[in-house]
């Protein structure tokens, strides 16, 4: 359970005045401001300001329905009520230990006039680091359930804005390239969504604790005005359907002076209830190797026949592997029937729970048990979730039987395929991040809890921190993965993690899979970066399950750079960004949790970079052995992608380094400490 280590305090005080038209909150250090007005028009609209300057100029609220006139006009604010909360809680696993969740909270009553008179209220949460707000429904005569066309949430973005963004309402879902383009231009775009100001301010526009509701996209309606666009639902016209009482997700901004800032915020985190499961010490943040990599490959595959991938003696060799080189899984796709036809957006062919005949399951899990090594499962299923609903249970009876601890999930299929039973009984198709699959990946995640086993979603719904409330929910993808290096056409060009890290990685840890060494692959420019920069992606990309990708025999003839995979830390006190811009470079430092050393990953484009480093972050008073792992002179990205220095020398928090990083370039370092 989170720990409550310091006294939260919860005042709530009703403002005395009578109802305003105006109504204002800011930040607990008063440098954001919010206020709630009325149009004129009689719509409900809101402003944000950090240090008086206008940040979102006036955006209006409310909602578009099926079967009724829109609620966004005759809006009559009433009594703002204030609160104020102040607690710190402890992660069981994540990117830092100890989160502080201060902020102040408005909830401003929002009332129509006419014949219908609904009520909604509409709450902000005010965080030192930014915002989140909602809407809550409540119970009330004229609205027992609502069917939302969309939401007319509206976010303008005051100043000129430089703008990071990927195409929302795509085939591909959410496997694009990210634009960099000004606001602007922005066109559909998936959340988060990560912006510049002219004057150097960090912004990144998401939303947290996504339940029964569908994602939100933006959409740029004119000039900088950006609305929300909700995910298509799966019957009538309705994006949305549900029974008052209810809340939306939260709608979130946040604020940084600089881009670092936005990495280092907690707010998605804070803005999600508490751990529901309670202990999930049976999860262990872990590296994990697997039967997969050869897959992409082409060299072996998930169907049976002669390259099939996950035989009994394939299976233990990657175990032997594991075991030998300290990590904690060995992930294996293509263990279970139904690879043999054409899956791919199918998945009615599929078990959960019949391995193939020439895997032997009880055998190698307890071989795995022998050598200290856990089976990481895999669910392909092809977005069929009803179909996968249907045997969930057993095959998760199964995996606890069987020892595993963490299963691989997939949606593999175009955008609108996904298959899911709706609350109605009937057959629903659907968006991977509408309200149908916002539900299903909920019960996944919670009959999965019950047998502990954590989950790893690809091509998920997005992150919104709902591992906060669910820590059995422990990565996923949710954008191109190193796999697109294996196949892609185009693979993922040098800027790729570095868009990644001030985008995606706002959402939450990613199953990226880094650390590839054999560059040539099916896609035109194989791996599109150093080794270095393969080494460094283990501390930039955050994720407390990391895989160890390559071929074992790969790694073992190369154990000068394979030594920094074997010995990173996957679960961190403390993570702090170092430097960075969107899009370029970011040096990312972070405190093994459970232990003393710390460790750092500097990334960069397709530019070369020269950045200095103060260690002073290191702990006051220690010595540290720092292993070098950095890009040769002669290294580059689309040159000698292997050329890497490995050298050590003993540093403190006094030292000042020096990083030069190689066009598509990284530079990873263990700080041991003495
Ligand atoms: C796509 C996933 O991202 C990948 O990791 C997996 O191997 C394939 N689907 C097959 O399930
Ligand atoms: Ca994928």
């Amino acid at each position: 359970m989170p720990t409550r280590l310091f006294a939260s305090t919860l005042l709530l005080c009703i403002a005395g005045a009578a109802a305003a038209q105006t109504a204002k909150v800011a930040s607990p250090d008063g440098r954001i401001a919010v206020a709630v007005v009325n149009d004129g028009d009689g719509r409900a609209c809101y402003t944000v300001a950090r240090d008086d300057k206008l940040v979102i100029a006036r955006s209006c609220l409310g909602f578009m329905l099926v079967d009724t006139p829109k609620i966004d006009r005759a809006i009559v604010l009433g009594q703002p009520q204030y609160a104020k909360f102040d607690e710190t809680w402890e992660q069981p696993w994540g990117e830092r230990r100890l989160i502080r969740n201060h902020y102040n909270e408005m909830r401003v009553p929002l009332s129509e006039g006419g014949k219908l008179k609904r009520r909604l209220d509409v709450v902000f949460r005010v965080y030192d680091d930014g915002l989140g707000f909602r809407y809550e429904f409540p119970e009330q005569p004229n609205l027992k359930q609502v069917k939302i066309t969309d939401e007319l949430t509206e976010f303008v973005i005051a100043p000129e804005a430089t703008a990071w963004w990927n195409d929302g309402f795509e085939w591909n879902r959410e496997e694009y390239l990210y634009h960099r383009t000004p606001v602007q231009e922005v066109g559909v775009a998936q959340t988060p969504l990560t912006l510049r100001t002219a004057d150097g301010l960090h912004l990144s526009i998401h939303e947290a604790a996504l339940v029964d509701y569908s994602g939100m996209n933006l959409v740029r309606v004119e000039g900088h005005r950006l609305k929300a666009a909700l995910t298509p639902g799966s019957g009538e016209f309705a994006k949305v359907i549900r029974n008052v009482p209810f809340n939306t997700p939260w709608r979130t901004l946040q604020i940084s002076d600089n881009a670092g800032g936005l990495v280092e915020s907690s707010l998605i985190l804070n803005l999600n209830e508490p751990n529901k499961l309670g202990d999930v010490s049976w999860f262990k943040p872990m590296k994990y190797a697997g039967v997969w990599w050869e897959m992409h490959m082409d060299t072996k595959t998930w169907s049976s026949g002669p390259k099939h991938g996950a035989t009994t003696g394939n299976v233990m060799k990657h175990i032997d592997f594991a075991a030998r080189n300290g990590f904690g899984g060995v992930l294996v796709e293509g263990w279970n029937v139904g690879w043999d036809g054409d899956w791919f957006g199918n998945g009615e062919d599929f078990s959960f729970t019949q391995p193939y005949p020439d895997f032997d399951f009880p055998k190698l899990a307890a071989y795995a048990k022998s050598k200290g090594v856990q089976l990481i499962g895999h669910h392909e299923t092809s977005a069929n979730a009803a179909h996968y609903e249907s045997q969930m249970e057993a095959a998760f009876d199964l995996d606890r039987k069987m020892g595993v601890h963490a299963v691989k999930t997939g949606y593999v299929s175009d955008a609108g395929q996904a298959k899911v039973i709706g609350p109605d009984g009937k057959v629903h198709y659907g968006w991977h991040e509408g309200q149908d699959m916002a539900r299903h990946h909920l019960k996944v995640v919670t009959e999965a809890a019950k047998r502990q086993v954590a989950i790893d979603a690809h091509e998920p719904i997005k992150d919104t921190g709902l591992r906060r409330t669910y820590p059995n929910w422990v990565s996923r993808e949710g954008s191109r993965g190193m796999e697109y290096n294996a196949w892609g056409q185009p693979g993922n060009p040098p800027e790729h993690e570095v868009n990644l890290v001030f985008t995606r990685l706002l959402a939450g840890p990613m199953d990226f899979t880094p650390g590839v060494f054999g560059m040539k692959t099916r896609s035109p420019d194989g791996v599109a970066t150093t080794w270095a920069k393969q080494l460094a992606l283990y501390v930039a990309i955050y994720s407390p399950i990391q895989m160890v990708p390559d071929l074992p025999e790969v790694y073992e003839a190369n154990p000068g750079p394979f030594q920094f995979i074997k010995d990173v830390a996957v679960d961190w006190e403390e993570t702090r960004v170092l430097n960075g811009e969107v899009g370029d470079y970011v040096t990312i430092a972070r405190k093994q949790r459970g232990g003393n050393d710390w460790f750092l990953g500097s990334i960069t484009d397709e530019n070369p970079r020269d950045l200095k480093v103060p260690l002073s972050f290191l702990d006051k008073g220690r010595t540290y052995v720092a292993q070098i792992y950095r890009d040769g002179p002669d290294a580059s990205w689309n040159g000698k992608r292997e050329s890497v220095v490995v050298e050590q020398r003993e540093v403190s928090a006094n030292d000042t380094l020096e990083l030069k990083l190689a066009p598509g370039g990284g530079q990873a370092i263990r700080f041991a400490a003495k």
